[in-house]
């Protein structure tokens, strides 16, 4: 396996504590780290929007190669860094077992077997973007969408986003290659 899940932890009385939903990994290459976003397309089911924070260089773009690769809406190489284009959209499709409240049309949630909808993937980047008025030019809110996957480099300096969102993926460099990728879904 590329990634190794390091925890899962269960709820605790600490308030601080990572939930049941939160995962820790830890990867040595930015080749894991691909693999791991692979892995962890499977959990994002639509609707999402999730922050994904860390330092420059700790991997925000890498992750979403993996992402982006499993929902077959791009090749790694073909996604890049939104930094100046602020958003980059790809047209990807997830397969889902059985009943899905998210499905898109009524006779596809209906469906028992496994079924392929049809995802919108949204990959942003607003470093660059300063105050919320300028973020509003961007029209998020049309971007949540019952199919989409929205993930949103340096979100967390928003609390408009951070309040729209399910939850986060954080990227910590340990040292070298090595990255603690925690993924926390509200
Ligand atoms: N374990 C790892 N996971 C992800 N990237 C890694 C890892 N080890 C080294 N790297 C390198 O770190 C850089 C991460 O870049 P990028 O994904 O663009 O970061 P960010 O989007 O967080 O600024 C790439 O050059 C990548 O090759
Ligand atoms: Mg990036």
């Amino acid at each position: 396996m590329a990634a190794e899940e390091q925890s899962v932890n269960t709820p605790s009385a600490d308030p601080h504590a990572p939930s049941a939903r939160t995962h820790v990994y830890i990867t040595r290459s930015s080749e894991e780290t691909i693999a791991l976003g692979r892995e962890l397309a499977a959990l994002l089911t639509p609707p999402k929007m999730l922050v994904l924070r860390g330092d420059l260089g700790a991997g925000k773009t890498t992750l979403v190669k993996g992402i982006a690769a499993a929902l077959g809406a791009a090749e790694p190489e073909e996604i890049t860094s939104p930094t100046f284009a602020l958003i980059h959209e790809y047209a990807g499709h997830m397969e889902y077992v059985g009943h899905m409240e998210c499905a898109a049309s009524v006779e596809t949630s209906r469906a028992s077997s496994l079924t392929s909808l049809p995802v919108h993937l949204y990959h942003l980047d607003v470093y660059r973007i300063e105050g919320q008025r300028q973020l509003n030019t961007l029209g998020m809110e049309e971007l949540l969408t019952p199919d989409s996957i929205v993930l949103v480099e340096w979100g967390e300096k928003f609390p408009w986003i951070v309040a729209h969102s399910h939850g986060e993926i954080s990227i910590h460099t340990l040292h070298g290659e090595e990255r603690k990728i925690t993924l926390s879904l509200r």
